[in-house]
């Protein structure tokens, strides 16, 4: 038999936003099924990247001064970055500016063209730009005459204009008949049945391409320059793209094959596209449609998708990954998504919940069960401990039946895509172990040491326990890579990373000193956090402008402490701010965010760091003319003395620097 095949995607997400908590969890998911699928042995292939074209894309880019590309490169490599400290394994990302997403497209279109699928007619109707999508009467709401689009609540656009079209309404009964296979190609059911009553509804045939001459920000039609291509089709492709483009998976072989053993990860803002376009575009290209498409629902801030056009909504995946357990980088967080979340529903974050699960599932079950294995070891019986294979009666037997059963649910869970089942299995026998320890009262039984019956049985229980972790660890590696690897390190079982348990037994091993995997956080510093971490209330003075970081908090650009409601003139005064000229500007060795600036503050030259990288190019800078603290403590940053700090607009980011809008002399005191 050959070695299974496994190919997960993510979306690829829009670069008009840094990751946040929703697009985190996509990733989460992807990263721990492929992470599942490797220790198995299967050959995987994970994918995620980014979606940049399109009319959104370019303005939001023109908006910060801006070409397209320089934005889009900026934004890239901060999801790089990010989804690297995180731990996301992806195995290729891809970018639909890159060359070889181009020819892909380009390719699809054609086999699209060829077979007679495409089509030249007038279009006139109403656009999306925040969707990106048509718009029907029912799709839009009036408010004082103007039409809005449900789900943004801004202004639709009328485009009327001659584009090519994609004979979509042909595929009608061929889709509803996929949709029939069982298994369903669509998880879970329930949007099965939405798909279908949709298709059902009527398919019209869809427009794929925009006059060059209003959207510009895209693939030029292959043959007719004159158009760009959807940004739709263009980004569907993307799944194709890694694995050679159209041409390569319809002619098969090598990395070709992944295709057969695809499964994409979406939330329900997107069904439609993958459920019901993609698959026409496949056939009518002549492939097949995806194996499976896997649609999770949101996450929500008090019951509001958390989105990035809504700063209330905001949670920061990073600013959490930095300040609790630093050192297991995003694991706490990866395994609060993937346990406490059915896979598939809505589910509401509070950082209460964060912190409920990290206290109690991971230090008091998983942290505390090896902890105080190791510490009996070395208190009882020494830090080697022998291998110990399950005897024919007492406790190991029972446990190897328990952990097999446990390992057999886990897996079954995760090939359902079901991480919380999965983690589940696993606490299950942890939750045995501790019980284990009890029940048989190691100290009672250690103050007997020549007791050969007694020192069996405590090294039985040692090596139950100790065996159980490294299930454990090896079950959530998944999940939690960062922890896992510690805890295989403590039990000297570093050499399992990357494993799959299967025979139940202890193999040996020397265990280092305990070293607290999941240190715990007392309530205050729970409280604190959580006041830093929770965004300004959206619509409180100003809406708290960022100001851009400062070596006293480099990381505080994502994450807002709670503002006074009212200070007092007093407070003001003290705050020294000043107009400046910025006569260079430069890139921060290793540091994504950071610009160098030398500023003519009128009296004298400053040099000042500041985080706008992700929003401003160098070039782009010199000769503004922006407001800046003048009266700030220097701090070294990156080795460089900053003199002060810049400010900007924007709540999670920076959206655009502060100026003044007529020509004022550089020291000129703003207040
Ligand atoms: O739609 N809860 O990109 P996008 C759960 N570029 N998941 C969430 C979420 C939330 N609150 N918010 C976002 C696009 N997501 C297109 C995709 S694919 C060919 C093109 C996740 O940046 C979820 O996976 O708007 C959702 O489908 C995706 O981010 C949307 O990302
Ligand atoms: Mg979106």
């Amino acid at each position: 038999m050959s070695t299974p095949r496994f190919y997960v995607t993510t979306p690829i997400y829009y670069v008009n936003a840094t990751p946040h908590l929703g697009t985190f969890y996509s990733t989460v998911v992807a990263d721990a099924l492929a992470r599942y699928h490797r220790a198995r042995g299967h050959e995987t292939f994970f994918l995620t990247g980014l979606d940049e074209h399109g009319q959104k894309i370019e303005r939001i880019a023109r908006e910060r001064g801006l070409e397209p590309q320089a934005y889009c490169d900026g934004i890239a490599a901060q999801f790089e970055e990010t989804w690297k400290r995180f731990g996301i394994s992806n195995d290729d990302f891809v970018r639909t500016t890159s060359p070889r997403h181009e020819k892909a497209v380009a390719e699809m279109w054609k086999r699209l063209a060829d077979a007679g699928d495409i089509y030249e007619a007038e279009y006139d109707g109403m656009y999306c730009v925040g969707c990106e999508e048509a718009k029907t009467e029912d799709d839009v709401v009036t408010e004082n005459g103007e039409k809005l689009c449900k789900i943004h609540l801004r202004p639709v656009e009328r485009v009327k204009e001659k584009n090519y079209f994609f004979r979509l309404s042909k595929y009608a009964q061929r889709l509803v008949d996929w949709y029939g296979q069982t298994p369903s190609p669509i998880q879970p059911e329930s949007r099965r049945n939405e798909v279908l009553s949709f298709v059902k509804s009527g398919l019209r045939d869809l427009s794929i391409s925009r006059k060059a001459s209003s959207v510009t920000w895209g693939l030029p039609v292959p043959g007719d320059p004159s158009h760009t291509v959807y940004v739709w089709i263009d980004a569907l492709t993307n799944y194709l793209t890694v694995l050679g483009g159209p041409d390569a998976v319809a002619a098969g072989g090598g990395k070709a094959d992944f295709w057969k053993a695809s499964h994409h990860l979406i939330a329900k803002d997107i069904l439609r596209f993958h459920a019901v376009y993609w698959p026409a575009m496949l056939w009518s290209a002549g492939l097949e449609p995806p194996r499976e498409i896997f649609c999770h629902g949101y996450l929500t801030v008090k019951g509001q998708k958390i989105s990035k056009s809504m700063p209330a909504t905001r949670v920061d995946p990073s600013a959490i990954a930095a300040e609790l357990a630093p050192d297991l980088n995003s694991d706490p967080l990866r395994y609060f998504v993937l346990r406490e979340y059915t896979f598939g529903g809505d589910g509401d974050f509070t950082y209460e919940a964060l912190f409920q699960r990290y206290e109690s599932d991971l230090g008091n079950d998983l942290g505390n069960l090896l902890n105080r294995t190791i510490a009996m070891a070395h208190k009882f019986v020494g830090a080697t401990l022998p291998a110990r294979t399950p005897t024919t009666v007492g406790p190991s037997t029972i446990f190897a039946e328990q952990a097999a059963d446990a390992l057999q649910n886990c897996q079954l869970a995760w090939d359902a895509l079901a991480p919380s089942t999965a983690l589940q299995a696993t606490w299950g026998i942890v939750r045995e172990a501790n019980a284990h320890i009890e029940r048989t009262k190691p100290w009672a039984l250690a103050k007997d040491p020549n007791d050969a019956g007694k020192r069996g049985e405590l090294l039985d229980m040692l090596a139950i326990c100790c065996e159980t972790l490294r299930w454990a660890a090896l079950t959530i590696a998944p999940a939690m890579p960062t922890a896992a690897r510690e805890i295989l390190r403590q039990l000297g079982r570093d050499a399992d990373v990357g494993t799959w348990p299967s025979v139940w037994g202890w193999p040996g091993g020397t265990l280092t000193e305990p070293v607290p995997v999941f240190p715990r956080v007392d309530p205050e510093k729970q409280s604190a956090l959580i006041s830093k971490w929770v965004p300004a209330e959206a619509g409180a003075p100003a809406a708290a402008p960022a100001a851009t970081p400062t070596a006293a908090q480099p990381k505080a650009a994502h994450t807002e402490a709670a503002l006074p409601s009212e200070i007092a003139m007093d407070d003001f005064a003290k705050i020294e701010l000043r107009t400046a000229k910025v006569l260079t500007a430069e890139r921060v060795p290793k540091a994504d965010k950071l610009l160098k600036l030398t500023l003519d503050v009128g009296t004298e030259q400053r040099t000042v760091v500041s985080g706008i990288a992700g929003a401003y190019a160098p070039e782009a800078l010199v000769g503004k003319t922006v407001i800046y603290l003048a009266n700030l403590k220097p701090a070294k940053i990156r080795g460089v003395v900053s003199q002060g700090m810049i400010l900007a607009a924007g709540d999670a980011e920076v959206l655009s620097l502060s100026s003044v809008d007529r020509d004022v002399p550089p020291g000129s005191r703003v207040r």
